[in-house]
């Protein structure tokens, strides 16, 4: 039987929702305390995972109170989203074998996908959800600059990576205490620690909501779901 803790890392600043991108500017405070559907985003994917041994909040520093997290513990979390994992790893027990660490701002992950990511990283060490690309791609020498030069990416070989990515409480535990610089998610800082990462299949609804046009389309799946009572 395995003990699964959950780090819900919800430390984030928002920015790119506050910046807005010509929809209309929402944010005040940080993107997971924004309403979708009359509850916190961050209330959403702290419930996906009830059920879960143990559940870890990490929230920006200076703001433990601006959720109520109850059950579930929570801790400050970092400047950076690896700094975020590292503080929320301290706050939970030493007994749970493995261990699923989750963007707040992914509200609409399915309890499917929890399950096959678990049994994954059950039968692997490590499951990390991932989805196909629709667009095509083109790598740019700078991205910035309106002349850019570019070439045509096969898409085919790449994947978007989704969280929960979970894995073997040792080896997640063991990446962590050898990692010297940021990662942008899990898998990147467990693999440059020397373990193998294995792939699941992620879902096209597990939006991260990054920026305004997001959280209209996370509102308009939960309108789509009700409607199909
Ligand atoms: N996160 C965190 N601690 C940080 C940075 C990010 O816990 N120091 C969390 C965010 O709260 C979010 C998840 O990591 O749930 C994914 O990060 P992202 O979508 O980039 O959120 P933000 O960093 O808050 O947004 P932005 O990059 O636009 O500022
Ligand atoms: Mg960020």
């Amino acid at each position: 039987m395995n003990r699964l803790g959950v780090i819900i890392v919800a430390a984030g600043a928002g920015e790119r929702m506050r910046a807005g991108t010509g929809t209309r500017v929402v944010a005040q405070s940080p993107k997971q305390f924004l309403p979708l559907a009359g509850r916190p985003i961050l209330a959403w994917s702290v419930e996906a995972f009830c059920g879960a041994a143990e559940i870890v909040v990490a929230l920006p520093p200076g703001m433990l109170d601006s959720f109520d997290a109850s059950p579930h513990k929570t801790c400050e979390g970092g400047a950076s989203r690896t700094a975020s994992v590292r503080n929320a790893l301290q706050q939970l027990s030493p007994d749970c074998d493995l261990i699923a660490v989750h963007d707040a701002a992914r509200p609409l992950v399915s309890r499917e996908l929890i399950a096959r990511a678990i049994a994954t990283a059950r039968a692997h060490g490590s499951a990390v959800p991932v989805v196909s690309l629709n667009d095509s791609i083109r790598r740019t020498t700078a991205p910035e600059t309106p002349n850019q030069t570019s070439t045509p990416v096969d898409r085919s070989s790449l994947r978007a990576v989704q969280t929960p990515q979970i894995f073997r409480a040792d080896i997640l535990r063991r990446a962590y205490e050898n990692a010297t610089e940021d990662f942008s998610d899990d898998a990147s800082l467990v693999e440059a620690a020397g373990f193998p990462v294995t792939l699941c299949e992620g879902e096209r609804r597990n939006i991260k909501i990054t920026e305004p046009l997001d959280l209209l389309v996370a509102q308009t799946i939960l309108d789509n779901d009700s409607n199909s009572f």
